[in-house]
């Protein structure tokens, strides 16, 4: 295999609470693999915990993160600045509670390319890409005049700006309905199609993230009980509570 994107082994906890037990996983590049695990597992806390953002939650982590082959856990905080946004995005749950509503589009765009870059940007690829709207009237829109879903690809957009080589999606499409939220699926499975971006993609719906993963970590109660690609974590369950997981997904039945 050629070198992970993504390599890591940790801990974490609040206070004295032990959140996470050494979860290890990695990421081979253009992978993508969805953590799965039901509300209060820890996936917010490892995705906090991977872009070295849990201590803004009052948590504390231990062990090992490696990105394209470099430590992180050891770097000052303004070498970790250079790397968010850079060769880490991300992408949080709701637009709502991550875009200034009263900033417009171009604004947001433009802050964001200002945060880490220098020279012309071409925002209107970028916008293309995520299957916005690029013209004069849209980029003058404010976040607050966006639809749920368009402001979740603007936060994909965002976060795609600097081609990283890994986007870290803390269950991005949970805000959304069930058509737009297949659609944004599409939109990360094409990104990693034509970018070659390995995706770190956290839900807590197994059924809706298989068909994107090469592989799925099953993430219960702060331990990593199983991992394999989705045809094996559906068919051959092995851990009881991803059985249970998978007994539990909604099935069609229809009357005769
Ligand atoms: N700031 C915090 N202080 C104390 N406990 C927290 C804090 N944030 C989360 N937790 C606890 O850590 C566990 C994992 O939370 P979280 O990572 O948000 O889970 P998930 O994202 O899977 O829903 C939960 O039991 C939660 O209550
Ligand atoms: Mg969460």
């Amino acid at each position: 295999m050629s070198r992970p994107v993504l390599q890591y082994r940790i801990s974490a906890r609040y206070g004295a609470t032990e959140v996470l037990h050494e979860v290890a996983a990695a990421l081979a590049p253009a992978q993508i693999v969805s953590l799965v695990g039901l509300s209060g597992s820890g996936k917010s806390t490892l995705a906090l915990a991977l872009l070295r953002l849990l201590r803004y939650r009052g948590g504390q982590v231990t062990g090992s993160i490696r990105l394209e082959g470099r430590e992180l856990t050891t770097l000052a905080e303004s070498e970790m600045r250079a790397i968010r946004g850079h060769r880490i995005g991300y992408v949080p749950q709701s637009p709502g509670l991550s875009l200034n509503p009263r900033l417009r589009v171009q604004t947001l765009l433009h802050e964001t390319w200002r945060a880490h870059a220098a020279g012309p940007a071409n925002h209107q690829a970028l916008l293309e890409s995520v299957q916005l709207p690029a013209d004069a009237v849209f980029l003058r829109k404010r976040a607050d005049e966006l639809s749920t879903g368009q402001g979740q690809r603007l936060l994909i957009a965002l976060a795609l700006m600097h081609s990283p080589a890994l986007l870290i999606a803390d269950e991005p499409t949970s805000a959304l309905d069930a058509i737009t939220q297949a659609s944004i699926l599409d939109l990360f499975a094409k990104i990693n199609r034509e970018r070659g971006t390995a995706i770190l993609f956290i839900s807590h719906d197994l059924l809706s993230v298989a068909g994107i993963s090469h592989r799925v970590d099953i993430l219960h109660e702060g331990h990593l009980v199983e991992s394999g690609p989705p045809v094996a974590v559906f068919r051959t369950p092995q851990h009881p509570f991803t059985r249970r997981l998978v007994a539990a997904m909604p099935r069609l039945v229809l009357p005769d």
